[in-house]
């Protein structure tokens, strides 16, 4: 045990499916950690909505309360835990935590997305720390190690599934398991998907935490409206069925690419195709592959979500906190900000492409759809073109990389020819 000072006071903002595996955690192996800091990690006060709720863990009836000031204004609380989520009261909360000179752990990608950079110079004006692992992936190591291990890389992209939800959804869908409404009824029933799963299936928890991946990897100031998103609600079992014929996945892709000095930033499906590990990570898993001048590539896979992965990256943080409180010591890590990155629009973004056309089955058409997409100079790849009922036709065309802007004019004539029942489907190619 360590010289004069008492336990490092916690003060853990929710009970919920994360709060309750650290409350848990910090008490199962209190004496393992209290060993590794040289003192005590004590649970002080607990913070939810409703004390009388049962939990998956229970405190001492008396630590839990409804006032978040118990926590706030208590000097015995060194350390706010926060695991409620939402953006508000948690951005409140966080910023009179950090004011009043308490070291922060938080788990929360919606408020670190939206208010980090400013979190994040509060706590260094305070000479505090703001941890945030959790915040994305789960159990996953990608904050620290974009913080430290990775430093000395000039990183060129990240390309991440970072929504363990969707994913599950769309490893489903793969399978032949339905289509979106029937795979997401079955991820709700076994508890991977919220009641209200917008967030998830829009891809605004994943733009979330592109923001707080790309702020770290370019050292830019990256929000979440920055970036383009689109969910996965369109997909049909037909674009799953020519992907696998076609040697793809179809995956909810978060990518943010450094193209000179602008940054590509975007959520959406995507194919991948089947010979890279992204393709493989399946289920509710997550991944982030990080690409840099020095070493390459690295895949980060593990649980992105989940009650006690999660609580290992929490805890983990608040050990971090704990070592820094006891030795009175805080190193803030590179607050470097790169100057002139800015975020490149999507009409510039080149990818290549995935259309599922419908058209009639009749002569001319095809040659009509191939001039379209010629005269915006877009080159075809491959086609496929499978009868369908009643003298129509779908066309599956792959294209080579063409520019977001040139695709959008080409798609707006194919719409319009006359041949053309519409352009069914339209997503782009990781390449
Ligand atoms: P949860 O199960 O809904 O738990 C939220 C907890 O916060 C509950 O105990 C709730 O109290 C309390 N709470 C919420 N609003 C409150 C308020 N205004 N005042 C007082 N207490 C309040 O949520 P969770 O799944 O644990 O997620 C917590 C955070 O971790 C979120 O930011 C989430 O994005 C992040 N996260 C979660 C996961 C995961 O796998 N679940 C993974 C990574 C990150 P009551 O219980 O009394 O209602
Ligand atoms: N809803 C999120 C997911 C939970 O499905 O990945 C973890 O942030």
């Amino acid at each position: 045990m360590g010289g004069e000072r008492g336990a490092i006071g916690i003060g853990l903002m929710g009970l919920g499916v994360v709060g309750s595996g650290v409350a848990r955690i910090l008490h199962e192996k209190a004496d393992v950690y209290a060993r590794q800091i040289g003192y005590p990690l004590t649970l002080r006060r607990v913070l939810v909505r409703d004390p009388k709720k049962q939990r998956r863990f229970e405190v001492e009836a008396p630590l839990l309360t409804t006032d978040a000031a118990d926590l706030l204004a208590d000097p015995g609380v060194e350390m706010i835990i926060e695991v409620m989520g939402g953006e508000q009261p948690a951005y409140a909360y966080l910023r009179e935590a950090l004011s009043a000179g308490k070291f922060v752990v938080t788990g929360n990608k919606e408020v670190m997305a939206k208010h980090g950079g400013e979190l994040l110079a509060l706590a260094r004006e305070h000479n505090v720390d703001l941890l945030y692992e959790a915040s994305v992936g789960g159990g996953i190591p990608i904050i620290a190690p974009l913080k430290r291990d990775l430093l000395a890389n000039d990183i060129v992209a990240v390309t991440a599934i970072i929504n363990g939800t969707t994913n599950y959804i769309l490893t489903s869908m793969g399978k032949g398991g339905g289509g979106f409404a029937e795979a997401l009824a079955e991820a709700q029933r076994l508890g991977y998907a919220e009641s209200d799963p917008t967030d998830d299936v829009e891809g605004i928890d994943a733009a979330y935490k592109l923001a707080i991946l790309a702020t770290l990897a370019f050292h830019m100031d990256a929000h979440p409206e920055d970036v383009h998103r689109e969910g996965i609600t369109r997909l049909t079992g037909a674009d799953f069925a020519y992907a696998r014929d076609l040697g793809y996945a179809i995956k909810l892709l978060a990518v943010a690419r450094k193209d000179g000095d602008r940054v590509q930033l975007r959520v959406h499906p995507a194919l991948v195709s089947q010979e890279e590990l992204l393709a493989r990570v399946d289920g509710a898993l997550n991944a982030v592959q990080i690409e840099g001048d020095l070493m390459d590539r690295v895949l980060f896979q593990g649980p992105g979500a989940g009650s006690l992965p999660t609580t290992s990256a929490v805890v983990a943080d608040a050990l971090d906190a704990a070592v820094s409180i006891s030795n009175q010591v805080y190193w803030p890590h590179s607050s470097r900000r790169e100057a002139g990155l800015t975020v490149m629009p999507m009409d510039d973004v080149v990818t290549r492409y995935y259309l599922r056309i419908g058209a009639a089955d009749r002569p001319g058409v095809l040659a009509q759809i191939a001039r379209a997409l010629a005269d915006a100079e877009i080159s075809i790849a491959s086609v496929i073109q499978k009868e369908a009922a009643e003298g129509g036709a779908e066309v599956v065309i792959m294209t080579h990389g063409a520019r977001e802007a040139s695709m959008r004019g080409a798609l707006a004539a194919i719409a319009a020819l006359d041949g053309v029942g519409g352009v069914e489907q339209m997503l782009r190619v990781h390449a």
